[in-house]
């Protein structure tokens, strides 16, 4: 198949992995990275009208969109327009992660559990509740912040000032004109995804992600410095629950919202005494944790989003590994305050037969010249280890780590701490 991929992260690079491990495809990527111009055709078209006119004129079979901006802006409402088959959500559906008034409401409405909340742009209705509740307290910005709009306030004061500087635009924009102010949940958090196709949906094994720069989740958070699944913390009983409560009545509450979802559900959840609260949903898969999951598939990836964009995942069975994957990210020099000075990669040849059979590397921020990859941005790259048990693979990963050099390179060193 001729496969056109949006986005330039390790998602993107471990999905064209995992579809390239299969069978001959053609592989083009919007714009790419460093590292996918390895992997396929990077190009450099950002207008989306003109993009879907190169993928018809290339007839270009299947687009997979990995990162929420062009979905939030609806590059699948355009492609479908010119008649192309493409794997995401709508613009309308893509409000789950647009707008968390948006979710928040939907949630409400449908009865899916999630954290006591008022949504408001007025800043004494905002302060009233935050009277009502015990530290901490959440504050979330409605719009898309790059993944800073979230707030946990450790008293009511910090946290007014977080509203206050949320409505009067000064943190972040129109972004914050309007906000949710939420309960806390005291818990432990999974990342877990439904692979939908508007009617059905395939769950994948649940992830934990380390959202903190440090070990021992101290730090400022990031986009996620590692990951691992399938993680030991869900049972039989979490899974459907999660099904029952969660999935089905949103896939059953976006039909009546004549938003059908399609594409990838990220639900973020909070287990409270065995039960799953939905903190958020985002509209594609998780970063670093898609880096785990794709290699964990052992039935078809590309055909997975195939059925899913025409609406005939009914007819297909997906299949994993029954191995754990852990993730270890290497991030540049400053992450995640700013950019760094791009730094040579080296990567050792491997002559151990561990490494060379059960690691590899998923490359995100880097640039390439004359043949050499730099570290260029934010997280350059992910070790991802397989294994037999969390540890044996947790265990590759870092011996893979060991042999990656860059200037400045930051890691975690206790990834999947909590399955251990
Ligand atoms: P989000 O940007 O919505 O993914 O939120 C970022 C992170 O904030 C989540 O991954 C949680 O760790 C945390 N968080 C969000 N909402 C809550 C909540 N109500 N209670 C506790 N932690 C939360
Ligand atoms: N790793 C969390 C995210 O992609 O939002």
């Amino acid at each position: 198949m001729k496969i056109l991929i949006l986005g330039s992260g390790g998602r993107e690079y471990s999905i064209a992995k995992a579809i390239l491990n299969e069978t001959e495809h053609e592989l083009f990527f919007q714009p790419g990275n460093g590292a996918t111009s390895a992997l396929g055709t990077n190009l450099n078209i950002k207008d989306y009208n003109d993009l879907a006119d190169f993928a018809k004129k290339n007839e270009i079979e299947l687009t997979i969109v990995g990162s929420e901006a062009p979905l939030v802006d609806g590059v699948v409402d355009i492609f479908k327009s010119h008649g192309l088959t493409i794997f995401g959500p709508s613009k309308e559906a893509a409000k789950l992660e647009g707008s968390k008034v948006y979710m928040k409401n939907f949630l409400a409405k449908y009865n899916i559990p999630t954290a006591r909340y008022i949504e408001t742009a007025s800043i004494e209705e905002a302060f009233k509740f935050t009277d009502t509740l015990s530290p901490p307290i959440v504050v979330k910005a409605d719009g898309l912040c790059g993944g800073k709009g979230v707030i946990i306030a450790q008293n009511k004061d910090e946290a007014k000032i977080a509203i206050s500087e949320m409505l009067s635009g000064k943190s972040f924009g129109d972004a914050g004109l309007k906000i949710i102010v939420e309960e806390f949940l005291d818990g432990y958090e999974l990342s877990m995804f439904a692979v939908c196709d508007g009617d059905d949906y395939i769950l994948l094994p649940a992830a934990q992600d380390h959202k903190r720069l440090l070990d021992g989740d101290e730090g400022p958070n990031t986009g996620g410095m590692g990951a691992y699944a399938p993680t030991p913390l869900v049972d039989e009983v979490l899974y459907q629950k999660v099904k029952d409560r969660i999935i089905r009545p949103t896939l059953e509450g976006m039909k009546k919202e004549n938003a059908p979802y399609e594409g990838v559900l990220f639900i973020g959840i909070m287990v409270v005494n065995n039960e799953p609260i939905t903190l958020e949903f985002n509209v594609r898969f998780g970063d670093p944790e898609c880096e785990i999951l794709m290699p964990l598939m052992t039935s078809s990836v590309a055909d997975m989003f195939l059925k899913a964009a025409t609406s005939r995942l009914s007819e297909i069975k997906v299949e994993f590994s029954s191995q754990f994957a852990v993730g270890v990210v290497m991030a540049s020099q400053n992450y995640p305050f700013s950019s760094s000075i791009p730094a040579e990669i080296i990567v050792d040849e491997s002559h151990h037969k561990e490494i060379n059979e059960f690691t590899h590397i998923s490359y995100a921020g880097v640039s390439e010249e004359d043949g050499t990859l730099y570290a260029n941005a934010g997280r350059v790259l992910v070790s991802v280890g397989l294994g037999d048990s969390i540890k044996e693979a947790r265990d590759r990963a870092y011996l893979r780590c060991g042999q990656v050099h860059f200037a400045g390179k930051k890691i975690r060193t206790d990834i999947a701490y909590q399955a251990l």
